[in-house]
């Protein structure tokens, strides 16, 4: 019995997990035992490994191969386990050296000819690497950009399954990683390039201010699309541990600009209302992929014509707005992808959209259930809605409308006095606050709720809409640089949450 080890990283989700590689030739009929619950992208290794170890120029040791993967109880699949295989086969059959393989994880698929190729989520197995303990680690020289974002691991590039074997025993060296950058990204779009639109102005930088879900109604062609595609330079940069985690999602995903893959910039998503529910919350055959609201993570999920999105779509974003995650459910088990995300959705007053409402050729009964469509879980949880006018000049009059930079400073004071506010909470936004938390915690006078008061016993507003208002109410005292909201702020929140669609 020969025996050699090797290591490599399994993937759930964006957590991974280190899988030590056992290659055993022994006695018996000639062929290739993968055990320890592979799935079937994993079983064709075997032919892979073995046509690329051939065509490297080595011969097949013509055995019983058993080749095992544990912890045996964890779920494998994929083809990132190639290489691995491929060096303990051969380290067993006695080509290259049994030591140094045992301290080394590899990462990557082969093709036939020994090349060695890209794999998805390189990135989240090199944290799952050092985090482990592992100290080198091989990957497809192809995503060396995206290895370079991990510190504290010596992190080798490799193009063909022959170069590791050289650089095993010795013979030769593997380039490390160039040094890892921040992605400044592209300039969001100037806010001062949206004329007029004083309400949803002010809408856009509550949302901003507070986290809070944002839908923008009004006639084609007001602002609505540009408004939101502005949200993202309103908001502060992701944190680096928000920014890497990110980065990790897009590796899944299979979607890591190569130009620079870690951004502080927030993400902003926009998937058409034709995408799948794949698409959209994850999932796909094979390997569950994450979803456009898992890409927009600690960013933006915009809904662009939202009530053109079919209820099937709508519905499924409930979960991942209540829970901040999706787990998506495989014969195999399920993965989990972090999806915390702010909602903004567009939308027309109704399907025929004429530039001025009373143009509008729809019947009343389709007015009314068109956004209604929206309704329910989603609307639920949009604590702002502005209404947007149509143009009247496109020349801005009066005051010289403000700055992306003026607003985002505003934003930012706002953000850090709720932060500090709910920092004993865990919070950080006046959007995540629960209603009661915040009633209780921070009570107001009496006189400052009379307006709530008064919407309720006129049956305009819910409770969860007082609470709603309360929570934008909050925001807006934090804009004004006040300790708490006066009357005032409450009123303007309502009307916020209220303005009806049509
Ligand atoms: N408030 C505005 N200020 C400046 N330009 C505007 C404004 N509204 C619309 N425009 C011009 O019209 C174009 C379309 O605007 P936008 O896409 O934001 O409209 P919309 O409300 O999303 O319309 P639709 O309902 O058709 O999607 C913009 O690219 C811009 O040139
Ligand atoms: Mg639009
Ligand atoms: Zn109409």
């Amino acid at each position: 019995m020969v025996l050699a080890k090797a290591w490599s990283v399994a993937l759930y989700g964006v957590d991974g997990q280190l899988v030590e590689i056992e290659a055993d030739i022994g006695d018996g009929l000639p062929g290739v035992h993968l055990v320890g619950l592979p799935d079937a992208a994993l079983h064709e290794s075997k032919d892979r490994v073995r046509s690329a170890v051939v065509n490297s120029g080595w011969s097949w040791p013509n055995r019983r191969i058993t080749l095992a993967l544990s912890p045996a109880t964890l779920r494998k699949a994929g083809s990132g386990f190639d290489l691995a295989l491929a060096c303990a086969v051969l380290a067993a059959a006695g080509v290259g050296p049994r030591a140094p393989l045992e301290r080394t994880v590899l990462i990557g698929e082969l093709a036939l000819d020994g090349r060695i190729r890209p794999v998805r989520g390189v990135l989240p197995c090199l944290l799952a690497a050092q985090r482990s303990g592992a100290r080198t680690v091989v990957v497809p020289s192809e995503t060396l950009p995206e290895a370079a974002v991990v510190e504290g691991l010596d992190i080798r590039g490799a193009e063909r399954l022959n170069e590791v074997l050289a650089w095993l025993r010795g013979a030769a060296t593997l380039p490390a990683p160039g040094p890892s950058w921040v992605e400044p990204g592209a300039p969001a779009p100037e806010l001062a390039d949206v004329v007029g639109q004083d309400d949803a102005r002010l809408a856009l930088e509550v949302a901003a201010a507070g986290g809070h879900h944002l839908l923008l109604v009004g006639p084609p062609g007001t602002g609505k699309t540009m408004l939101a595609q502005r949200l993202v330079g309103l908001l502060p940069l992701l944190r680096p541990d928000d920014a890497l985690q990110l980065a990790a999602i897009r590796s899944v995903a299979g979607r890591l600009p190569m130009s620079g893959p870690l951004s502080t910039t927030p993400p902003f998503v926009a998937p058409h209302h034709t995408s799948s529910i794949a698409a959209l919350v994850g999932g796909g055959s094979g390997t569950a992929r994450p979803g456009a609201v898992s890409l927009a993570h600690r960013g933006i999920l915009f809904l662009d014509e939202a009530p053109e999105f079919s209820t099937h779509l709508l519905e499924s974003l409930r979960t991942p707005l209540e829970d901040g995650e999706v787990r998506l459910a495989r014969a195999d088990g399920s993965v989990s992808y972090p999806a915390q995300f702010q909602l903004v959705m567009a939308a027309n007053p109704c399907p025929c959209a004429p530039a001025h409402d009373r143009n509008c050729v729809c019947p009343s009964s389709v007015r009314r259930r068109y956004l209604a469509r929206l309704s329910g879980p989603l609307l639920d949880r949009v604590d702002l809605r502005a209404r947007l006018a149509p143009l009247v000049a496109l020349t801005p009059a009066g005051q010289p409308t403000e700055s992306t930079a003026t607003v985002r400073a505003r934003v930012a004071a706002a953000r850090a006095a709720a932060a500090e506010r709910w920092a004993q909470h865990g919070w950080s936004t006046n959007a995540e606050v629960p209603g009661p938390t915040l009633r209780d915690q921070f009570p107001l006078p009496r006189s400052v709720l009379l307006p709530l008061d008064a919407g309720l016993r006129r049956g305009e507003l819910t409770a969860r809409g007082a609470d709603r208002a309360l929570r934008v109410a909050w925001t807006l005292a934090d804009l004004a640089g006040q300790t708490r909201p006066d009357a005032s702020m409450v009123d303007r929140a309502i009307a916020f949450k209220e303005q009806r669609a049509a």
